[in-house]
């Protein structure tokens, strides 16, 4: 009998941390609406006689506009009322809000319980509406309805940006509207004088396309029609002005774009790249979302394309939507002053793709909040060979970008794996004598998730190793960006975990590799306390990367997004003419490819710097 006792109440303290565990989890969400509970939600209008909320607009006109929000009639007000913007036609025991504001924002809310709250309200092609709601967002109790914004044109172009096709002389508009119409581009090199024309095609996705909640259930949004139309004969470097839409519909605003340089090593070219960047709220809304420093971040890249940058990487980790179909809204609204000018190439994140059972290479991940990477996928089409086989390459001037994707197998065996090798052998060093391989998580990391989780950085570093790092070796990669750790990274020239150092031409024996996850999400502090050798840098900042390259030199600057400061600064070079022998790959021996921590461990070759 004491035997059973003791197993049982064993049970129930097991029990009691697991729910404590769950508990915490719940409320340690990367965006506050996933603790929106909807099987807790009560409408209880009668409930509270008397309160009241109301907007100051009845209409929302064109893109975007500001509106009050007043509200009244709660004799006093809690530190748990808040104000949330839905669409009209939700339902909160269904659908979770748009954003909100904390009602205690206003002074006079907590003494009298009445206030006012200022909201951006964004085209999201349907009407909205307020809700005066107590009680938090765990057990949330809606009071009062404001009366409805109606969206006067739906039918704008919004969430513009460009991408490039993977084939010289082309760049690809994407944008959203409610209906399909018959979507375009055109354009030409002279404001207001738009001499070609190109008709475009239309996705969309629907709640069934989704692999799970919140996607499919309370973050779910219509996205209305994804468009793309692609301006095709474009001369190199040049200027050229356009617009996207629809006879019928309506056409965007123009915008302009400088084309991208010829291919080869005579360009200059000027790029930006991030990871991990995420979305925020211009109007303090949301303002427990861990994502605000992607609005200085996007800030910093808008300025960085006034003054000359011509294209945008983004290694995964995009809008961060996680399901909630709205924030990919709000996250092409936020970039689209930099996407608009300058193309945007994107490789899939773990917060995009990974789903159980979806055919990623992760079987227990929920990153992507049920959007399996379909919302990615149609959003930003990639020139990729399906849309869920998320690897292409493409060329930029003087640079091979070669993009995969961490979140699909890509061992040896792998089509995948295929693509890689055969891309990596065919690029022709006298073109683009500078490599780059893109993909979301990190080949080499200071990370102390060490362990055996299938998504472990230490363990997933390790198989990219195994698989990945002989072919960059031997096919003389530059340089591997990626993101997932929310830090800044640069390692040495690097090969099975001891630095090569440089060749006496100046060029790296190694290619070298950054983490470039601290555009925007909350930063990952677990970095090991002495700085593992290989790493030359490793920073804590919210930033981004400037990149200049011609034939000889690719420098790198890396800024500090809220200073402009520089967080780290490193240029590689290359004799003019320099042609690459592909090198020969040693035979792994014993403790080849050992990550950095097994190395501090032992005192070998990643012993604390
Ligand atoms: C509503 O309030 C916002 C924010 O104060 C203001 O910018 C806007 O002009 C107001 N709209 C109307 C119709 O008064
Ligand atoms: C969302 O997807 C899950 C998993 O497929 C399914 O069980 C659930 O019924 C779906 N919910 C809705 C509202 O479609
Ligand atoms: C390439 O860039 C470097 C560094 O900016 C510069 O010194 C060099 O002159 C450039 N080479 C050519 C051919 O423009
Ligand atoms: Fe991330």
């Amino acid at each position: 009998m004491g035997e059973f006792t003791k197993s049982l109440s064993l049970c129930a303290l097991l029990l009691l941390t697991l729910r404590i565990a769950q508990h915490h989890r719940r409320l340690t969400a990367h965006n506050p609406l996933e603790l929106w509970a909807t099987h807790n939600v009560r409408v209880a209008l009668a409930e509270n006689g008397g309160a009241s909320i109301r907007c100051n607009a009845t209409v929302l006109e064109g893109q975007h506009q500001w509106v009050e929000v007043t509200w009244s009639g709660l004799g006093t007000g809690s530190y748990d009322d808040y104000i949330a913007l839905f669409p009209a036609a939700g339902d909160p025991l269904i659908t979770a809000p748009i954003k909100y504001h904390w009602a205690a924002r206003s002074p006079s809310h907590l003494i009298l319980g009445t206030g006012s709250v200022t909201f951006r309200l964004l085209n999201m092609r349907q009407d909205m509406r307020f809700a005066l709601v107590r009680s938090g967002l765990q057990f949330p109790v809606v009071v009062a309805w404001s009366g409805v914004v109606t969206v006067a044109e739906p039918n704008q172009p919004m969430q513009g940006h460009l991408s490039l096709t993977g084939k010289p002389g082309e760049v690809k508009v994407q944008w959203v509207t409610r209906d399909a119409g018959s979507p375009a581009v055109r354009w030409g090199t002279r404001s207001g004088a738009h001499e070609w024309s190109a008709a475009g095609d239309s996705l969309t996705y629907t709640r069934a396309d989704m692999c799970g909640a919140p996607a499919n259930a309370s973050g779910w949004v219509d996205p209305g029609w994804l468009h793309g139309a692609v301006m095709a004969g474009l001369q190199p470097s040049t200027t050229y002005f356009y617009q996207y839409g629809d006879e019928e519909l309506g056409w965007s605003g123009e915008e302009s774009f400088v084309s991208p340089p010829a291919t080869g090593p005579g360009a200059s070219v000027r790029l930006l790249a991030v990871a991990d960047l995420g979305q925020a709220e211009v109007d303090g809304s949301m303002e427990s979302s861990e994502m605000l420093p992607s609005l200085a971040t996007t800030a910093a890249l808008a300025a960085e394309v006034q003054a000359g940058a011509q294209l945008l990487v983004h290694n995964g980790d995009i809008s961060y939507a996680r399901g909630f179909g709205s924030q990919w809204d709000t996250y092409f609204d936020q970039l689209g002053p930099t996407v608009r000018r300058v193309p945007y190439m994107t490789t899939v994140g773990n917060h995009e793709r990974d789903w159980p059972h979806s055919g990623d290479r992760f079987p227990a991940q929920y990153d992507s909040g049920g959007e399996c990477g379909v919302p990615y996928y149609r959003r930003t089409r990639m020139p990729t060979p399906a849309e869920d086989k998320p690897w292409y390459s493409f060329d930029f001037g003087p640079i091979h970008f070669c993009q995969f994707s961490t979140e699909h197998l890509f061992e040896p065996g792998s089509e995948q794996h295929r693509f890689i090798e055969r891309d990596l052998a065919a690029v022709d060093r006298s073109v683009t004598p500078w490599v780059v391989v893109g993909g979301h998580r990190p080949i080499y990391i200071d990370s102390t998730f060490y362990g055996l989780m299938p998504d472990g950085d230490q363990y997933v570093a390790k198989k990219l190793r195994d698989s990945l790092e002989d072919l960059l070796y031997r096919y003389q990669v530059d340089a591997t960006w990626t993101g997932h750790h929310h830090s800044y990274q640069r390692t040495c020239a690097v090969y099975r975990g001891r630095c090569l150092g440089a060749n006496a031409d100046g060029t790296a024996r190694a290619p070298l590799h950054l983490v470039i996850g601290h555009a925007g999400a909350g930063l990952t502090p677990n970095i090991h306390f002495f700085r593992p050798r290989i790493f030359d840098t490793v920073r804590l900042q919210h930033g981004y990367v400037v990149v200049e390259a011609n034939a000889t030199h690719m420098s790198h600057r890396v800024l500090a997004s809220y200073d402009g400061s520089l967080l780290d600064e490193f240029t590689l070079t290359k004799p003019a003419g320099w042609r690459s022998q592909p090198r020969d790959v040693p035979r792994a021996t014993a403790g080849g490819g050992g990550s950095p921590g097994e190395g501090a461990r032992r005192g070998g070759a990643f012993a604390a710097a």
